[in-house]
């Protein structure tokens, strides 16, 4: 309760004497009839009050907090059960005072409020940088989404189809208490992997192929956002072993040199250079490594970003409009931003075959000097490999990484062993 009344004093002093707050909380959504989807508390709402409930309001003028809940009837208690009135919901929540939604012209007053973008870009300053208290919600958001992880990696067995996966994982998070999941669960078996937001998941697990699994839970709104891959019987081919290295070896560095000051798109390029060096060795990049990052032969098989923020979202805030930064690289990428400390990002360089590049004609002749595409297109049943941990980035020291999943090529191995 201190935590989220700490953020709304914080959010209230920025605009001390400029006008009212309000901000209006998620809204159900209908799915068809009387059916909603499962609702989930806006993020901004959720950050500055806990509050999961719908149709909520929060109005701050100067130092008075107001909670505003719908009112409800006999008949949606008859339906939907008990909902807290003012009174619970002013102790449940710690606010000042608590009044009906109906009542939000009263609420703000003859007051202007201050406009919604200013409110925004506020909160996106606020939310980038993780109090103590939010990030020991991460921590046990990928403490659980990480055993179910490993659960999936032990569990696995050829013949089985990817949603049997996808429901261990959601399963193991659900007992454990978590509603709802970060985004929906990527479970990835064999060439699928090289699909990057892949979401069919039926397909059936095959022996000697990987399988790429994407999933996180969210605790009290804080996403995990964790992948592993893994053999499906157990064992790393050659092939598979030799890819896997690179990305890992990408990873670590990456994490290692994840410091405050240091440029999140720097930290691209150097996870594209260490994937560029690996595949040289495997005789699929040919020419120097400048030339494959800058000139866009690396992104045939990496063709994501590294990093982004996590927190209320997966893809969370960027840090609000003072932090804009122009992308200092010559190559592109969509998040750009100095590392604080505080700031939790993800750590996520892969690698994958895909049809869709590979055999795209006009990236052929234009990279025909930099790859060797007969030998790309061997790989083409191999799928893709992405290791993705969760870290905390922390003053004077590496950073503390949320994910302790089994990634070591033995470590994988051993988790997977039955
Ligand atoms: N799970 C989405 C992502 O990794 O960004
Ligand atoms: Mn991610
Ligand atoms: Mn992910």
């Amino acid at each position: 309760m201190n935590h989220y009344r700490a953020l709304r004093r914080e959010l209230a002093k920025r605009f001390a004497g400029r006008g009212v707050v309000h901000l209006e909380g998620g809204k159900p959504v209908s799915r068809n009839f009387d059916v909603d989807y499962a609702f989930r508390q806006n993020s901004d709402f959720l950050y500055l009050t806990g509050v999961e409930e719908s149709g909520c309001h929060l109005v701050l003028d100067g130092s008075r907090e107001i909670l505003l809940v719908p009112r409800v009837d006999a008949h949606h208690r008859v339906w939907e059960g008990h909902v807290p009135g003012p009174a619970e919901a002013k102790k449940l929540f710690g606010v000042d005072r608590v009044m009906y939604a109906d009542e939000l012209k009263k609420a703000l007053g003859s007051k202007r409020p201050v406009p919604a973008a200013l409110v925004r870009d506020a909160l996106d300053e606020m939310r980038a940088v993780k109090t103590e208290g939010e990030l020991a919600l991460m921590r046990r958001a990928n403490k659980i989404s990480g055993d179910a992880h490993v659960d999936v990696m032990r569990r696995a067995r050829p013949g089985m189809r990817e949603y049997e996966l996808q429901a261990m994982f959601d399963s193991a998070c659900v007992k454990a208490g978590l509603k709802h999941l970060a985004y929906p669960s990527i479970v990835a078996a064999g060439v699928h992997g090289a699909v990057l937001h892949y979401r069919k998941n039926d397909a059936v697990l095959k022996s000697g192929d990987l399988l790429l699994i994407d999933a996180g839970a969210e605790l009290g709104g804080y996403a995990a956002d964790i992948t592993r891959t893994f053999p499906i019987n157990g064992k790393f081919t050659r092939r598979q072993r030799d890819v896997y290295s690179i990305v890992l070896a990408a990873q670590k560095e990456c994490i290692a040199h994840a410091r405050p000051g240091v440029i999140s798109a720097d930290l691209h390029v150097r996870s594209m250079r260490v994937i560029a060096e690996g595949l040289k060795d495997l005789g699929l990049l040919r020419g120097e490594t400048d030339g494959l990052v800058e000139g866009g032969a690396v992104r045939l098989f990496y063709p994501h970003g590294l990093t982004h923020m996590l927190g209320l979202d997966v893809h969370d805030v960027t840090g609000g409009k003072k932090r804009v930064l122009p992308n200092p690289t010559k190559v592109p990428v969509r998040f750009v931003a100095k590392l604080e400390p505080g700031f939790v990002i993800t750590m996520e360089p892969g690698i994958y075959f895909i049809e869709a590049l590979l055999k795209d004609p006009v990236l052929r002749r234009k990279h025909k000097d930099s790859v060797d595409f007969a030998k790309a297109d061997s790989y083409l049943d191999f799928g893709g490999i992405r290791i993705e941990d969760d870290v905390v980035i922390r003053a004077g020291g590496p950073p503390e990484n949320l994910t302790s999943v089994p990634k070591e090529i033995d470590a994988v191995e051993a988790a997977c062993a039955r």
